[in-house]
């Protein structure tokens, strides 16, 4: 099991970045410190993080404001803190606002992605009990038919800006490992749902819309599917990959749970129903079936085999687990979702999508 003294976690204040950071200062086997280095765009949100920092702020725990395109902040960081592992989450993360604002997408994902890289083997310089692990998505590999489940052998396909420009980095990211020798570990996800996840992904819309008496938008005849993993499963993968996962290797992650979208929704409306005492059915007349995504990809499942044969990896958290204690943590937490909602985001929302 390789150890690592300083892990740089880019993204850290995002929804599974902010995961992951307090998965990791809570493991046993990680004495080291943490650094986040996050912009802080509109999904990136401190208050995903106020119980790390009260526990860990200053000795094991570093936030720092920046840019990934920004080459000498980026350099900066790794002369100050000298990290001997990068946790690379961060990213431009929404297929909708890919298709609005595909120049974002690019910026960040691969141009952003490459300085990181570049950083990171200038810094290392050859070292080798070091590790780049790049988080990526099941999106690379496209749209599936019926049948079959993603490998890590099925073929890049990526049909959205999104998902091309994290295929594109996920080329850079072996690139520099067979042109510079760098050690890299990359991780496929599928979907994921939990705590601390931005209200415009599906999951907490949904969630936030049948707490606040609005409509329940589903894009086309609903039965695009989804592989869905509660977020905590992602964080022990991306650990597990990260320390004993196989230098230039990628893993497939997911949880086995393909569900149509219009299935999750109904669960959903029972789950609020079950919690909130509003009748299920009064919740799922809300449900309106509204134009469909542009290129939306119909059937995504991963094939994780991999990771659970090598590695012993696997998920410990039901769907059906994970949707009570995700629809309970919404309610719980009105304070989060209305800083999450005010500033760039809902300026965002009024301009493209009107009331929702
Ligand atoms: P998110 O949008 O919630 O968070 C992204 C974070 O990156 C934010 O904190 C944001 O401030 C930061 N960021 C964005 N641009 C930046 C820049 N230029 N410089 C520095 N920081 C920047 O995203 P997420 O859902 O937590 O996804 C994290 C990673 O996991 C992404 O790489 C995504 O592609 C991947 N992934 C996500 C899912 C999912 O279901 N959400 C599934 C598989 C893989
Ligand atoms: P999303 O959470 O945006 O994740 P991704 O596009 O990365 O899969 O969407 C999950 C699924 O839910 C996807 O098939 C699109 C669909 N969807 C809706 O039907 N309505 C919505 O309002 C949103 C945001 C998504």
């Amino acid at each position: 099991m390789r150890t690592f003294d300083c892990v740089l976690v880019t993204g850290g204040a995002g929804f599974i970045g902010s995961n992951f950071i307090r998965y990791l200062l809570s493991r046993e086997e990680f004495q080291g410190k943490v650094v986040n280095l996050d912009a802080l765009t509109y999904a990136g949100n401190l208050e995903s993080l106020t119980d790390v920092q009260a526990a860990y702020g200053g000795e094991r725990y570093v936030f720092i404001r920046a840019d990934i395109c920004d080459r000498a902040a980026v350099e900066g960081v790794f002369a100050e803190h000298a990290p001997d592992a990068v946790v690379h989450f961060a990213a431009e993360s929404h297929v909708d606002r890919s298709v609005i604002a595909p120049a974002d997408f690019v910026r960040t994902n691969v141009l952003g992605t490459c300085t990181v890289l570049d950083a990171a083997s200038r810094a290392w310089n050859g070292r080798q009990a070091v590790l780049f692990h790049h988080v990526s998505t099941d999106e690379v590999y496209g749209t599936l038919g019926p049948t079959g489940a993603f490998t890590e052998e099925t073929a890049y396909d990526p049909r959205s800006p999104y998902s091309a420009s994290k295929a594109a980095s996920d080329h850079l990211v072996m690139a520099w490992h067979a042109s510079y020798d760098l050690p890299v570990t990359l991780s496929s996800c599928s979907n994921n749902y939990g705590p601390y996840q931005f209200p415009e992904k599906l999951v907490p819309l949904m969630i936030l819309n049948m707490l606040e008496n609005k409509l329940l938008p589903v894009y086309g005849d609903g039965k695009n599917i989804r592989d869905w993993l509660y977020v905590e499963d992602h964080a022990s993968a991306v650990w597990k990959i990260v320390t004993e996962g196989r230098i230039g290797q990628k893993y497939n992650v997911g949880g086995g749970n393909q569900w149509e979208n219009i299935r999750l929704v109904r669960a959903l409306c029972a789950e609020v129903a079950n919690q909130t005492g509003v009748g299920a059915s009064d919740l799922e007349k809300r449900i309106t079936f509204v134009k469909d995504r542009p290129g939306h990809d119909r059937r995504y499942a991963i094939d994780s085999s991999k990771i659970r044969k090598e590695l012993g990896w696997r998920p410990s958290v039901s769907l059906e687990e994970g949707l009570e204690r995700t629809v309970r943590w919404y309610r719980e937490n009105a304070a989060w979702v209305d800083h999450v909602r005010t500033g760039a985001y809902a300026e965002w929302i009024s301009k493209n999508y009107g009331e929702r």
